[in-house]
């Protein structure tokens, strides 16, 4: 129904409407009235038919749906407007049963979560605040290639659609000149050395300007604060489902050595020297390449090692603030 309004341009009678969705016009009045109660401003012109006015600024299933292909991953979404965690409340629903490319969205998150169990703060309704359920085939290993696979996701739609190039800070975190602008949380479940659900969590700073800043630990970024204008986020979490859509795609087809490239286009550390911490243990070394299963592949000394979890920091950015 809102995909019709959004694109029709100008009117559309309830006539027209009903025979599009195989519905009656009485459906279609009462489709209106909840996109109405939602906030959606609808016109109506007695005669001439329904007008899409304005949409209301928030993330909600119908804005997202109406601009996703029927295949793409981020069907169901669900949206809430408080949630301790869309991270947790993902893992609750997918051991609950739910389907391989269900999202939840949240405008604000009471006990949101980073990795190495960081807070991960966000004023409600400024950012995109996410978690994808995936149900791969895939062995414990693998799964930190769909973490990757996020990274590029983000890059590209923020790419294709912001017009803004993102660099990837592996393991689960993308820069935009030298500042955070998003963290990916990946989560998953495993039954017999085999995955039974992944959970991709995505906290992307949209809207935050200097104000929101203050009090952060790490110096971060904003699309708002990059192109000076604020944006839409439920078309921009519509463009990254798209795009993690045909990602998975390619990788599901084998595609990885593709896929392994444009990672390292896009990476901030490739041929740098970076320190990796580990818990207690930290390396240092040349960053030379990522591995198949996301790893990365560190050249300390003569050798070269896969490291799969842990903490970057680059050694040309120390001593910054
Ligand atoms: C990090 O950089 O440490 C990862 C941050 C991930 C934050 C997102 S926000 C949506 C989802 N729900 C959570 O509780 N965390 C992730």
């Amino acid at each position: 129904m809102l995909g019709l309004l959004l694109a029709g341009l100008g009117e559309r009678s309830g006539q027209d409407m009903a025979q599009a969705l195989g519905c009656t016009r009485a459906a279609v009045a009462k489709a209106v009235a909840v996109l109405r109660e939602q906030g959606f401003v609808i016109q109506a012109a007695p005669r001439r038919g329904y007008r899409l006015i304005q949409e209301p600024p928030l993330v909600l299933p119908a804005r997202v749906e109406a601009r996703l292909s029927p295949d793409s991953l981020g069907r169901p979404l669900y949206h809430f407007d408080e949630i301790d965690s869309t991270n947790l409340e993902a893992r609750r629903r997918a051991e609950a049963g739910a389907p391989h490319g269900a999202c939840l969205v949240a405008e604000h998150q009471s006990a949101g979560r980073g990795r190495l169990n960081r807070r991960w703060l966000a004023p409600p309704q400024t950012c995109l605040l996410f978690s994808l359920i995936l149900r791969p085939r895939l062995g414990l290993q693998e799964v930190f290639a769909l973490n990757n696979l996020m990274s590029l996701a983000l890059c590209r739609a923020l790419e294709r659609h912001c017009g803004l190039t993102p660099g990837i800070k592996w393991p689960n975190d993308l820069y935009l000149d030298g500042r955070k602008l998003a963290g990916i949380l990946t989560e998953f479940t495993s039954r017999a050395e085999a995955v039974d659900h992944v959970v991709l969590g995505v906290g992307l700073n949209v809207n935050l300007d200097r104000r929101h800043l203050k009090g952060l630990d790490q110096p971060a970024a904003s699309l708002k604060m990059a192109s000076g204008h604020a944006w839409d986020r439920a078309p921009l979490l519509a463009f990254i489902l798209e795009e993690a859509t045909a990602l998975y795609r390619q990788f599901l087809a084998g595609q990885h050595q593709e896929l392994r490239r444009e990672y390292e286009r896009r990476s901030l550390l490739l041929g740098l020297q970076v320190r990796v911490r580990e818990g207690d243990q930290v390396r240092s070394g040349l960053a030379t390449g990522f591995a198949a299963d996301g790893a990365l592949l560190l050249q300390e000394g003569g050798r070269t090692v896969a490291i799969h979890h842990g903490d970057v920091s680059l050694l040309a950015w120390e001593g910054r603030s």
